[in-house]
């Protein structure tokens, strides 16, 4: 596990975008891994910039998202299709037929997660895939539990993660309570992880899940035993580690 920490969030950013931009200029059809949430926003923002400045293009790329609410449409507002669409693939030459992000409409949820898993193995795997933390130490909605969940899953949110994403409703009582996520084994299979966890608020999940012990009531902690993960952070973030 490598980490990269920089003064503040806008570098951080701007480093985790330098990592994609080189996996694109390496290998410009690769698959990659998307997350939402606050924390990449700067990322994508910076993705879009060098998109307009020709540096590079995503007119070859895939994606598959983490993670979408159950019973949001896309186009709702705070649904994860939305946001990526808002944030980034509105923005990019990306084909958005080649975009996904899991359905959280239906009844069918159990063949949706299947087809979603059938959809990355036919794309060849994930090769970069990008990663935030929750408060609780998630990843994608993937919620501290007793055992790791391997493949992509329906979930019932915990309270604290339905009160973090409060913020971005008008009350919490619109925060939906289910969701749809990638499993552990899923984002474990990618070739490469990069993390991005910005703000003081972080800083000890962040020490916990990464220099403390791997167990799945601290979800991301599995992210130790993957060989090629990098955690990108700004200075409070990094604030608790001990290395
Ligand atoms: C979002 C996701 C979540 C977030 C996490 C951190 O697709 O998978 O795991 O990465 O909740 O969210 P922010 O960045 O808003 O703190």
């Amino acid at each position: 596990m490598k980490f990269v920490i920089m003064p503040d969030y806008d570098q951080m950013s701007r480093a985790a975008a330098d990592a994609i931009v080189e996996q694109l200029t390496d290998k410009p059809d690769s698959v990659l891994g998307l997350a939402t949430g606050s924390t990449p926003i700067g990322m994508y923002a910076s993705l879009v910039s060098d998109v307009e400045a020709g540096k590079v293009s995503f007119a070859d790329v895939s994606t598959f998202n983490l993670d979408e609410y159950l019973g949001l449409e896309p186009t709702h507002d705070q649904s994860y299709r939305y946001f990526m669409n808002d944030n980034l693939f509105d923005h990019v030459d990306i084909d958005k037929a080649r975009t996904h992000v899991p359905s959280g409409i239906g009844d069918a949820m159990e063949e949706i997660c299947e087809d979603y898993e059938a959809k990355i193995a036919l794309a060849g795997g994930i090769d970069l895939q990008v990663l935030g933390i929750g408060n609780n130490g998630h990843i994608g909605f993937n919620e501290p539990r007793e055992d790791f969940p391997v493949m992509t899953h329906t979930i019932d949110l915990t309270e604290s993660t339905i009160e973090a994403n409060s913020r971005l409703f008008d009350s919490i009582d619109e925060v939906p309570r289910q969701a749809v996520t990638m499993g552990i084994g899923t984002i474990m299979g990618a070739r490469r992880i990069i993390v991005v966890a910005n703000g003081k608020g972080k800083a000890g999940i962040v020490a916990q899940a990464f220099t403390g012990p791997v167990v799945p009531e601290v979800p991301a902690s599995v992210l130790q035993l993957h060989p090629n993960v990098t955690v990108f952070l700004d200075a409070e973030a990094a604030s608790e580690l001990d290395m």
